[in-house]
């Protein structure tokens, strides 16, 4: 595919869940397959190269491997690599069962030696985790996980600065404290149950955590003495009992007994600190080194799985299984770490944290059930990746700089990818657990990303970028296409980003946002405002010299005006009020599309600063929005609840019955209200829950109509008069949807050059249609009978004397009047002009119905009969782009398209 053909990105869509491949390892920030594919498909064709310098989990090279492109993978870092390429390469399924059934064998019955002054320095794994089974005395049970809670001391006179202050969090912090003090010693469990306030209810306990490490730790108040185990869970493989249970006093001797012992092989006890000596960024207090991130037994038994893994090879394993087996370990390791919660969702967050309550999973148990998710992915890449080995030919898997490449001049059709975002996550930091497992050593120093502490600030963050993406260019052929996908809700780092991009000296052509996976997975839980979810997907062409950008960005009073010309957009489409996340969305979009995103003047402006200067919080503080955004006429503005609504509407039509789920829901939500406009969650839910509720059948949830709304919708005159309907305010409501929809068509048609005319009954009601028409009487050479026809069709679009389009905007009347009105008009006017029924998206069925009679036919030939669904229409005009830049033909286009 020529590259000059190319322009538009890949619309919008919804980012689909992980396939098994993608299940493996769990990985920060990976980008959603289908959404890469979609890119990769549509900027090359079979055969030619993709590459990602910055390749992380691998998604856009085994994208494109799967989409019979070649792919080239790089990435400084050792284990992200391991997971690529040990993921590309073809293994021997039924081999690789085998060498983890060797394994597991091995766990059984080896011994090892574990050190220990006495006699029993000889020990098998499994010895490890032997318990007595409660119900019938069988002394090998064996324990699948133990709890373990915090115990804390006050430490008087280390007492460092006073608790004072007036947020409830030193409140909490004060009373903490001065449980303690009576205590002596609290476990972590017994301070919960003791510190009752109501105030914090179900975020209770998280908030006593944030007290004790944010006010009492870090100010030296407390310490830490340890972390007891409290119960167990067990099960018997001789009577199969499986219980939780307290630790009986033989339990607390084995652990002690282990406590004296040592790990037999290679374990990892690095700090976790620089070349330089300081701190990680991401570590906190207990969590010094890379050992101490495990409980004794479990850096035990992980050095004797690590071990027994590598010894494969010493029986004539292939590579290829020592590989698999390895990531299989790599990615049980925080979920077999301290850093386990007690709901078992693994390591919590983007730092190396120990919850008070944690958890210690059997590492075999983790081993075995990780495996099966592994040999899952492993098969489909296996099927997907062409069945042959396609790390041989088709795919490279670098280790290296993004700055340096080991690639030819313009050699490279196509580049998808994603620096680091700023300072939001540490991937070297957080990979340092597994890669000192691996015992791969770490190139912190060219490291691109934003850390004070590695002595890297933003400016150097900002050169080094510069730097890859000059590399880019170097290899990407003249005229190819790069995609640059972002996350961050701080300016500085967009521009850091923009910046480097044009220095490069990249032409900039589209950005879109995409809505993220777990959008679905998260939605009821409403995120606090000051994270920005999903990426921003910034596609730019590489020129065919390398030219000093043109830089004309205005005074800085101009950038400020257009960032909030854009804040107040957002606040109106969102009735008033608008997120931290939409606002933030909506401006950056603007940043860049306006050319403005990497000017020195945005550098150092602040978003929630200026939310704050110019605009006001909503009254619960969760929001923005301004005193005069309502200061239009309800004619002139389609709320979002409407807008939500039709779309929902849409879903519904297009199925059988009367239920629909979630997903499906979403979906077409996230793809039609597009970038600033996507609601939040909670938006949704109120207008889903006003016309339908869930109901749960095998398992999945449907949200079903409500019987009530059902019969309103059917909005005929017969339940009218069973009195089914309130019918004054449905009708005013329809009334003004008709209204609203003609009043955007005729802006739509006016910003593509036309000039609108609107219906007599129309501009009678409103006077904003009056306002809103630029022709006052219909122009042209026409008989009495077909102006008066034409005076009653709702909205026509004139170039010049000659109509393009006529529109009759349909709500609870029946399609075919209007049909049979503008049909009449198009066989007498002489000129051609589409004739456009906007339905309600159920009712397409009724217009289908009646456009598809007879005695239309014989008006013409060349059909002119359009349909455009309340649903379409939503979609056509939430672009970013405007209208004129979009043009009529989308209009048609998407008036042509059944729902
Ligand atoms: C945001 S992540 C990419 C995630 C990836 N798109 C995915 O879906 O898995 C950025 C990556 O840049 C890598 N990186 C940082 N500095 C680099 C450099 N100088 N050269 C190559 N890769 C680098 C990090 O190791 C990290 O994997
Ligand atoms: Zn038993």
């Amino acid at each position: 595919m020529p590259a000059d053909d190319i322009t538009e990105p890949p619309e919008h869509a919804v980012s689909s869940p992980n396939t098994p491949m993608y299940n493996m390892v769990r990985f920060w920030g990976r980008k959603p397959q289908n959404l890469v594919t979609s890119y990769i498909e549509q900027f090359t064709d079979e055969g030619e190269t993709v590459l990602d310098p910055f390749s992380g989990s691998g998604v856009t090279a085994l994208e494109a491997l799967r989409a019979d492109r070649r792919g080239i993978y790089n990435d400084l870092n050792p284990l992200f690599r391991h997971i690529a390429r040990t993921t590309a390469a073809h293994v021997d399924l039924d081999e690789l069962e085998d060498g983890f059934d060797t394994v597991m064998e091995n766990l059984r019955y080896r011994r090892h030696e574990v050190g220990g002054a006495d006699g029993d320095a000889q020990r098998s794994f499994r010895w490890l985790y032997e318990t007595t089974c409660r119900n019938c005395g069988h002394e090998r049970a064996r324990t699948l996980e133990t709890t373990a809670t915090r115990v804390y001391s006050p430490s008087p006179g280390q007492a460092g600065e006073p608790i004072s202050g007036d947020g409830t969090l030193d409140a909490l912090a004060t009373e903490i404290y001065d449980q303690l003090s009576e205590a002596e010693r609290l476990s972590h469990d017994a301070l919960v149950e003791r510190i009752d306030l109501d105030e914090f209810g179900d975020a209770r306990k998280s908030e006593i955590t944030r007290a004790i490490n944010q006010r009492l730790f870090e100010n030296g108040y407390i310490r830490i003495e340890e972390d007891v185990p409290n119960e167990l869970k067990y099960v018997c493989p001789e009577c199969d009992a499986s219980e939780t249970v307290p630790l009986d006093e033989a339990d607390e001797a084995k652990l002690d007994r282990i406590g004296e012992l040592s790990p037999p092989y290679y374990y990892p006890d690095n700090e976790l600190v620089y070349p330089n000596g300081q701190d990680f960024y991401t570590s906190r207090p207990g969590t010094e080194r890379v050992d101490k991130l495990f409980t004794d037994r479990n850096l035990i038994a992980l050095s004797i799985l690590r071990h027994e893994i590598h010894r494969l090879e010493t029986q004539g394993f292939d590579r290829t299984v020592v590989d698999a087996l390895l990531l299989t370990f790599v990615a049980i390791l925080e979920h077999v770490s301290r850093m386990q919660r007690p709901n078992k969702k693994g390591w919590a967050a983007k730092n190396y944290v120990i919850h008070p309550e944690n958890l210690e999973l059997n590492v075999a148990h983790a081993f075995r059930n990780r495996f099966s998710t592994v040999l899952d992915g492993m098969r489909e890449a296996n099927d997907e990746l062409n069945g042959g080995d396609p790390v041989g030919d088709r795919g490279r898997f670098i280790q290296g700089d993004a700055r340096d490449l080991p690639v030819d001049d313009q050699s490279v059709q196509y580049v998808f990818t994603d620096p680091e975002y700023g300072d939001a996550v540490q991937y070297f930091e957080l990979s340092y657990m597994a890669n000192s497992w691996l015992d791969s050593s770490v190139n912190w120093e060219d490291e691109i990303v934003v850390n004070p502490r590695q002595e890297k600030p933003r400016e150097r963050y900002e050169e080094m970028l510069a730097a890859a993406f000059e590399e880019v260019f170097r290899v990407l052929e003249s005229g190819g296409h790069l995609t640059v996908t972002f996350h961050s809700s701080e300016l500085k780092y967009w521009n850091s980003l923009m910046h480097a991009i044009q220095q490069a000296g990249f032409d900039y052509v589209d950005a879109v946002y995409q809505v993220p996976a777990q959008e679905y997975t998260n939605w009821i839980n409403r995120r606090k405002p000051g994270t920005m979810n999903g990426d921003i997907y910034i596609t730019f062409r590489r020129p065919e010299t390398r030219e000093q950008p043109e830089l004309d960005f205005g005074d800085i009073q101009a950038v400020r005006e257009s960032i909030l010309e854009e804040a107040k957009r957002v606040i109106r489409l969102h009735d008033g009020r608008a997120t931290y996340d939409q606002l933030v969305r909506g401006v950056t979009l603007r940043l860049i599309e306006d050319n403005r995103m990497h000017s020195e003047q945005v550098r150092d402006f602040d978003y929630r600063r200026l939310f704050d200067d110019y605009l006001e919080r909503t009254a619960d503080g969760d929001a923005w929005t301004t005193a005069d955004w309502a200061a239009t006429d309800e004619v002139e503005y389609i709320p979002l609840q409407r807008r939500i609504r039709w779309l929902i509407e849409s879903v519904y039509a297009g199925k059988e019955g009367s239920a629909a789920t979630l997903d499906e829901i979403l979906s077409r939500i996230f793809t039609s209200l597009k970038d600033a406009q996507t609601p939040e969650n909670q938006e949704i839910l109120d207008v889903l829950q006003s016309t339908a509720e869930p109901v749960e059948k095998d398992g999945v949830v449907y949200w079903r109509r409500r019987d009530s709304y059902q019969q309103t919708l059917a909005g005929n005159t017969l339940a009218e008069e069973e009195g089914l309907v309130d019918t004054e305010t449905q009708r005013e409501q329809l009334e003004l949807d008709h209204d609203r929809i003609i009043n955007r068509l005729a802006e739509f048609g006016k910003s593509v050059g036309y000039d609108a005319w609107i219906g007599d009954p129309e501009t009678d009601r409103s006077e904003v249609l009056r306002d809103t028409q630029t022709r006052l009487r219909i122009p042209g050479d026409f008989s009495d009978t077909v102006r008066e026809r034409l005076r009653n069709v709702d909205l026509i679009w004139f170039d010049g004397e000659t109509p393009v389009a006529m529109f009759e905007v349909e709500h609870s009347t029946d399609p075919q009047d209007g049909i049979v009105r503008m049909g009449n008009a198009y066989a007498e006017t002489g000129a051609t002009p589409r004739a456009v029924s906007v339905v309600p998206d159920n009712r397409y069925d009724r217009w289908e119905k009646a456009v598809t009679q007879p005695a239309l036919d014989e008006l013409t030939d060349d059909n002119p009969f359009r349909c455009l669904t309340y649903s379409k229409l939503i979609e056509l005009l939430g672009g970013r782009r405007s209208p004129a830049e979009r043009g009529e033909e989308r209009l048609f286009e998407l008036a042509t398209t059944p729902p």
